[in-house]
């Protein structure tokens, strides 16, 4: 589908965020001729800019970032549609020059009063950027043009606990309805993680077994190679649990172990989210089943690395951690007595997504008993990147004379399976805030019920202080491997 009459304003469009994926993405659809002929991209800013100088930025993040060949037309007519309005978030006067801007595209462009607001900035300064909309008379359409839209796009951290989620969603929604506010989570713009849907629910072959006579326990896995450095004004506080299992891995989750939906319509997907991140908790005691750690230097990829405290602007004490595990369990029929194991980390051994599904032993193997020494579980493994496919891992015979039988993999990856590409994850969801479909946006319940599940965890973590290290380079912290070794289990090493 292309999107209809629109244009998007962009707060916070000096950042890296807007530089390297959201200009990029824009682009990228304009490229491959899914925005409207008229679209309007307006930046929001402190920068003293005028809309060439704005214009020439977009330019060269698209040349840097865009994933598609630049075509000199496609960019000519996008570039017609750049503006650029200076000011702070308390700046009336700012926003009423951008309510005359977006008039004006709205007749020149013909952008039919249809805007999206892209929150890029600080949680700190949400409240005043809605507001600030609001006044303006940005935030609703005009009451005699009822066919027209607002929508506003917000970026995490949607809080930094509970209470500061419901505060959060609260000021948003008190100024934009619920069906207007689309918070992304870019995980779910991925093709990988929308491709657990189709695994699980357009085939006979595995919903059979995804439960808990059958599995044995869940992996989900985000492991970067990166380092924080850079990073400090957003990640220092914040920390490997707030910034990734809140939102990506616990979603990453709630797709694996949610029933089956009614339909893909937007409210039947998240009923069945809702459902079974309500039946998830974290399980305590959090000393034997989390783990907490801190990179300190190391090599990494043949190159010296520093730790997290010689990284510029980290307080030189920081107790943020760079890595994090939960164990959680779903309380459900279907998952009782089934781990589900959540870890995250950066500067860890390599950069890997992945949702491992460890199926119980067969319950009598009628071999020798030395014919069975290199057969491990069955397991199912989403790869969600960056080796994009899924894994199948199952006992096989060895050739030879005697009977013996070793663990293999069947492969499909997307590479070989498929010639189409995958669309950028930041490309899906904003084609999808600009038509106005939902599906891969998380509400206001979701976000709140995966900070229930965090929040005992961070406050357990929070009264214990300083954080494990662990070298750059590693698998992380010595706890993440004693957390499953106490029940007999063992992480992947991707
Ligand atoms: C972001 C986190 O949401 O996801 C970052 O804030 C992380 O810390 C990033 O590096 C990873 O995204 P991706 O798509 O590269 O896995």
């Amino acid at each position: 589908r292309i999107a209809g009459p629109s244009g998007l304003v962009i707060f916070g469009v000096t950042g890296d965020l807007s530089r390297k994926k959201l200009m990029p993405a824009i682009y990228d659809l304009a490229n491959r001729g899914l925005l409207p002929p008229g679209f309007a991209l307006v930046g929001f800013a402190r920068r003293d800019w005028a809309d060439q100088d704005f214009m020439q930025v977009v330019h060269s993040a698209v040349k840097e970032h865009a994933r598609t060949p630049f075509r000199q037309e496609v960019w000519d007519q996008l570039a017609e549609g750049i503006r650029f309005v200076q000011g702070t978030f308390d700046d009336d006067h700012a926003f009423d020059t951008l309510a005359t801007t977006l008039a004006d595209l709205d007749r020149e462009r013909g952008t039919g009063g249809n805007h999206a607001f892209y929150l890029s900035v600080p949680p700190s300064a949400f409240t005043t950027v809605v507001n600030q909309l609001k006044r303006a008379g940005l935030a609703t359409p005009p009451a005699d043009s009822p066919g027209q839209w607002r929508r506003v796009v917000i970026e995490k951290p949607f809080g930094h606990d509970l209470a500061s989620a419901k505060q959060l969603n609260k000021t948003v929604n008190d100024v934009f309805p619920e069906e207007s506010v689309f918070r992304i989570d870019h995980y779910l713009g991925k093709e990988t993680v929308q491709n657990i849907l189709a695994l699980r629910f357009a085939n006979q072959l595995y919903e059979p077994i995804w439960n808990a006579n059958y599995v044995d326990h869940v992996q989900i896995t985000m492991a970067e190679d990166i380092g924080l450095g850079g990073r400090a004004g957003y990640y220092d506080g914040i920390g490997a649990a707030r910034d990734v299992i809140q939102n990506h891995l616990l979603q990453l989750l709630a797709l694996t172990a949610m029933e089956e939906p009614v339909s893909f319509r937007p409210s039947d997907l998240r009923a069945e989210k809702v459902k079974v991140l309500s039946a998830t908790r974290a399980i305590d005691p959090f000393d034997e089943t989390t783990a907490r750690g801190q990179y300190t230097g190391g090599w990494q990829g043949g190159q010296k690395v520093p730790g997290l405290l010689e990284e510029g602007g980290f307080a030189k004490d920081s107790t943020t951690e760079t890595y994090a595990a939960i164990t959680c369990e779903v309380n459900t029929r279907r998952w009782a007595g089934v781990p589900f194991y959540l870890r995250t980390g950066k500067r860890l051994g390599r950069r890997v997504t992945e949702v491992a599904v460890v199926f119980k032993r067969a319950p009598h193997l009628p071999f020798d008993d030395t014919a069975t020494e290199e057969l491990g579980q069955n397991a199912l493994v989403v790869r969600v990147q960056p080796d994009e496919g899924v894994t199948m891992r199952f006992g096989s015979k060895v050739p030879g004379n005697s009977m013996e039988v070793r663990d293999v993999t069947m492969d499909f990856g997307y590479g070989h399976a498929f010639t189409e590409s995958s669309p950028e994850a930041y490309e899906r969801l904003l084609l999808d805030v600009l038509l106005g479909e939902p599906s891969l946006f998380p509400k206001n319940d979701e976000v709140e019920l995966s900070w229930e599940i965090l929040d005992p965890v961070i406050r357990h973590w929070a009264a214990k202080g300083e954080p494990e290290k662990y070298k750059a380079g590693t698998w992380g912290p010595a706890s993440a491997d004693a957390m499953l070794a106490r029940t007999g289990r063992n992480w992947r090493r991707p």
